[in-house]
């Protein structure tokens, strides 16, 4: 049980307060380290399992394979605010599985379902708390562009991505790279639609780039693993777009755009570390239509069940 933040104090005079998933691996717990050694940061940290997270934070349990898991979470960081506002929602976790056959409890595809359908119920059940002025962060991956990456959706199907046809073949590669799209997709939501009241927050999508050393790949068989640690460094030396970054580098970008040390420009959305570098470039065609932006937020509405 979170303990209940301050009714009425002026935000201004307290804690900036930072909620976030993915904290407790990889690119997420460098960020997370970064932003909790901040003063006056309150950071509250979704996560499974009985991860202490870094010192000071505060640890909610939440699993995105979970809707009514989301919605606890929800409530109970909402419960915990008492009259202040939540200044930076990060959307960090991710997984990339390889089995298409997986399913949630809710029956959706794990991959569509935690990096993306949870994470947009989240942020939809978050966003009205939210303070003015505040950042509300999405990790995608460039891999969600078939410029860059072969695999990346050049259609966008979200019924399709939900409930897979088990026996198609490359499925298990494909749900990646599309589930990364509907990130970049619903962050663009976030920034232009009505409902969410765009002056209040800017949203943000950031891919960290290809980062080899944190946990992404934990659930591909072990041949796959050891072939791509050993095959990628050596393609990349070839192709800049298989150069791998540190989870360092990455989750210290991460932590400057959500603590506003690094702002994107004017109308943009996309923010893209590439070789170390954080620059603002155009994502795919498909991530750029509004089409596929608001038939993602609607269909992803329905399956959550809101309206
Ligand atoms: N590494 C790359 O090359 C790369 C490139 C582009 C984008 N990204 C993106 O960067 C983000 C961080 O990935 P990473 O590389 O740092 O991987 P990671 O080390 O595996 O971290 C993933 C995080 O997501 C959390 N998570 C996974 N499933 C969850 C669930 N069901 N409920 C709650 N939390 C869950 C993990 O929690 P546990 O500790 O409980 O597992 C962990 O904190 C992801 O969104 C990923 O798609 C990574």
């Amino acid at each position: 049980m979170l303990p209940t933040g301050r009714a009425g104090m002026s935000q201004a005079n307290d804690k900036r307060i930072v909620v976030m998933t993915g904290a407790t691996s990889g690119i997420g717990a460098n960020a997370a380290l970064r932003i909790a050694a901040q003063p006056n940061i309150r950071l509250i940290i979704g996560a499974r399992g009985g991860h202490p997270g870094p010192q000071g934070a505060e640890v909610v349990p939440l699993d995105l394979a979970s809707l009514a898991s989301v919605r606890t979470f929800a409530s109970e960081v909402k419960g915990s605010l008492g009259g202040a506002q939540i200044d930076m929602l990060v959307l960090n976790a991710g997984v990339q599985t390889t089995d298409a056959a997986k399913r949630t409890i809710d029956g959706f595809e794990v991959t569509f379902a935690v990096n993306h359908l949870a994470h947009y119920l989240l942020a939809r059940l978050l966003v009205s708390s939210m303070s003015d002025g505040g950042r509300l962060i999405i990790t995608t991956s460039d891999t969600h562009d078939p410029a860059i990456f072969s695999g990346a959706p050049k259609i966008l199907d979200p019924e399709a991505l939900a409930h897979p046809d088990r026996n198609k073949t490359g499925v298990r590669f494909s749900a990646y790279p599309a589930s990364k799209l509907c990130d970049l997709l619903t962050a663009r939501s976030f920034a232009a639609l009505s409902e969410v009241q765009p002056p209040r927050i800017t949203a943000i999508a950031y891919n960290p780039g290809l980062t080899l050393g944190t946990g992404l790949s934990r659930d591909a068989p072990r041949f796959l693993r050891v072939l791509m640690r050993g095959l990628i460094p050596l393609i990349g030396i070839f192709k800049p777009q298989f150069r791998s970054g540190s989870p360092e580098r990455a989750g210290e970008a991460l932590a400057q755009l959500t603590l506003g040390e690094v702002k994107l420009p004017a109308g943009r959305v996309y923010a893209s570390l590439v070789r170390g570098n954080l620059t603002f470039p155009d994502p795919s065609p498909l991530a750029q239509s509004n089409d596929a932006r608001d038939q993602l937020w609607r269909e992803s509405a329905a399956m959550v069940g809101l309206a």
